[in-house]
């Protein structure tokens, strides 16, 4: 699979990409993630890509062109299942939606800032808006990120072990029940006696209860879409 990502912004996209499961997908060509710098397509010797916007008010407005030279050039070298504008008024991203888009092949993320991206941009070329959240952040590149590590992490072969992504919290609609390490005593605060009796039955029935009884307490609401 692979993602590229716009942006007037690339330094805050590197750390993030080049550690850990995003870094690992990437060793293991699993996944390749091109981002570029949007201020290589302003065309202009000052590499401005905002300007005021008509109308008038506050805030500055990311410019049409350099966005569109920026996915026509990637579109002329290949085709793309989704250009994807992240957007607090997008639909507001799910696991649902990461795995959908762990399917495709080819995906564009348009990350923008200031004020906003000049309408037309949107029209013209994005197929899908997408919203990490309902709050402002100061751009799209960290909701970008979100996305991109939410939609490695599901690609066969990047976690080490197949089914961890599938017993996520959320990927049945159920949270994760509780999991505890060595030692099996803290200060007298014990592991549960079921995870230390190797009965494989009574520990997936046990894990199977709480993620349930958590599930109840914190997201009733996961709970009602499953029936509904
Ligand atoms: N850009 C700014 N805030 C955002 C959000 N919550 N989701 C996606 N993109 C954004």
């Amino acid at each position: 699979m692979r993602i590229d990502i716009l942006t007037c912004l690339p330094q805050l996209l590197e750390s993030p990409l080049s550690h850990s499961i995003l870094r690992r997908a990437q060793d293991k060509a699993l996944l390749e993630v091109h981002v570029h710098d949007l201020r290589d397509y302003s065309g202009n010797k000052h590499r401005q890509i905002d300007d005021y916007p008509y109308g008038g008010g506050a805030g500055m407005v990311m410019k049409v062109e350099p966005i569109a030279r920026c996915i026509r050039a990637l579109q002329a070298e290949r085709s793309y299942d989704e250009v994807i504008f992240l957007t607090p008024d997008g639909a507001t991203f799910n696991q649902q939606m990461a795995n959908e888009l762990s399917l495709k092949q080819n995906l564009i993320l348009l990350a923008g800032h200031y004020k906003g991206i000049d309408q037309r941009a949107r029209d013209l070329f994005v197929t899908r808006e997408i919203s990490i959240g309902d709050y402002v952040l100061s751009g799209g590149e960290l909701p970008a990120l979100v996305v991109t590590d939410a939609i490695g992490r599901l690609i066969p072969g990047v976690l080490g072990d197949e089914s961890s992504a599938l017993s996520d919290s959320f990927q049945d609609q159920l949270l994760d029940a509780p999991v505890y390490t060595r030692p099996a005593d803290f200060e007298g605060h014990r592991v549960p006696d079921v995870l230390l009796s190797g009965h494989a039955k009574k520990i997936e029935d046990w894990r199977e209860e709480q993620a349930l009884e958590k599930t109840r307490r914190r997201r009733p609401d996961l709970l009602d879409q499953e029936e509904g």
